[in-house]
């Protein structure tokens, strides 16, 4: 008898961000990370195992996904039913409260709720660490999603020690105050250049990679100090600049990784913008056109209100700092006897 678990994850975007690896079959990064959870992008999962069922199956907001996307799924579930020792196909509705795809972390919120729920599904309960190890073998920033809050990334030397966890001595009240607003460009629509292909192509070709993996662990220990004193320009001006960073090495790819819309420059003229006329506001960006600003609660209305109306930006979203995944139902329990 195995339950058909439901969970929910959140996504979470790094401040610092993994921007390659260091081993494809085992999707260990080559530098460690630091993100934000984020309490309104989220995915929720529901997997059962179902001793009727020829091929794993896997409907993805509404629609049955595509070979590749179930192909993948499929890998990652073997490593669950391997665990676990169910030989069993599964049956996985996954739900994005936001586009999927398109550079907003769904990979993230998405690998983290199937872990979480096609572990329980299977019977086993994980401690947070090994579902974080779990979850990166699907995407290395699903690792992150596990845990609530600011979570910082290690890169390890072996794949039992690169995990994540959370960052915990954060003075009172600055994750509550935080904001990230999301400026959604282009209509959220799928990315043209996949992050895990990306990433490869920038490692192989960039001239610019070497200089960026000397960057991470510098970057890494100053955002780390910045939070440990609650210091939200020293870590939202870190965060910029790292992002641009990333950028920087992709540009150089060689053919080059653009992931820049017209409107992405406008959103980032806006927000200097804002920043010179004392507004609280950094920029990140990842796999996508679009761009996440780090700010305040206080700020975040202006903020937002600031970017909708520039051309191109099609949605502007608010987030708070999110939750840790959890189950949030396990209650049906199915015999296949
Ligand atoms: O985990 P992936 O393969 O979706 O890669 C994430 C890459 C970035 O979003 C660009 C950076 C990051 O750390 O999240």
């Amino acid at each position: 008898m195995l339950p058909v678990v439901t969970a929910r994850a959140c996504a979470n975007i790094a401040l610092v961000k993994y921007w390659g690896k260091r081993d494809a079959a085992l999707n260990l990064p080559a530098t460690g990370s630091l993100s934000l959870t984020l309490d309104a992008l989220t995915t929720e999962t529901t997997v059962a195992f179902d001793e009727s069922l020829a091929d794993d199956q896997l409907v993805l907001d509404g629609v049955p996904a595509k070979p590749d996307d179930v192909e993948r799924i499929s890998r990652f579930l073997d490593l669950v039913r391997t665990e676990a020792g169910v030989p069993i196909n599964a049956r996985v509705t996954s739900r994005n409260d936001f586009p999927t795809a398109s550079g907003l972390a769904s990979s993230a919120s998405g690998f983290a709720a199937l872990a979480l729920a096609a572990t329980r599904a299977a019977g086993l309960t994980l401690e947070p660490q090994a579902l974080s190890i779990l979850a990166r073998r699907g995407s290395g920033s699903a690792a992150r999603s596990i845990f609530g809050g600011f979570v910082r990334m290690h890169a390890g030397a072996r794949t039992e020690d690169s995990y994540a966890e959370p960052i915990t001595s954060i003075p009172a009240d600055f994750l509550a105050n935080l904001r990230m607003v999301v400026a959604v460009i282009g209509g959220g629509v799928p990315k043209t250049h996949g992050s895990r292909d990306a990433m490869d192509h920038t490692a192989a070709t960039s001239p610019m990679y070497r200089a960026w993996l000397d960057l991470v662990p510098k970057d890494l220990a100053t955002a780390e100090a910045a939070i440990a004193k609650g210091d939200l320009e020293a870590l939202g001006t870190l965060a910029e600049a790292n992002a641009m960073a990333m950028h920087a090495s992709a540009l150089a790819a060689r053919p080059a990784v653009v992931y820049w819309h017209p409107a992405t420059l406008g959103v980032l003229a806006e927000v200097r913008g804002l920043r010179s006329s004392g507004q609280p506001v950094w920029a990140t960006m990842d796999a996508g056109p679009h761009v996440k600003i780090l700010t305040t609660a206080a700020a975040a209305e202006l903020v937002s209100s600031a970017l909708v109306d520039n051309a191109g930006v099609t949605a502007v979203t608010v987030s708070a700092p999110g939750p840790a995944a959890e189950v949030v139902d396990a209650s049906k329990i199915v015999s296949f006897a």
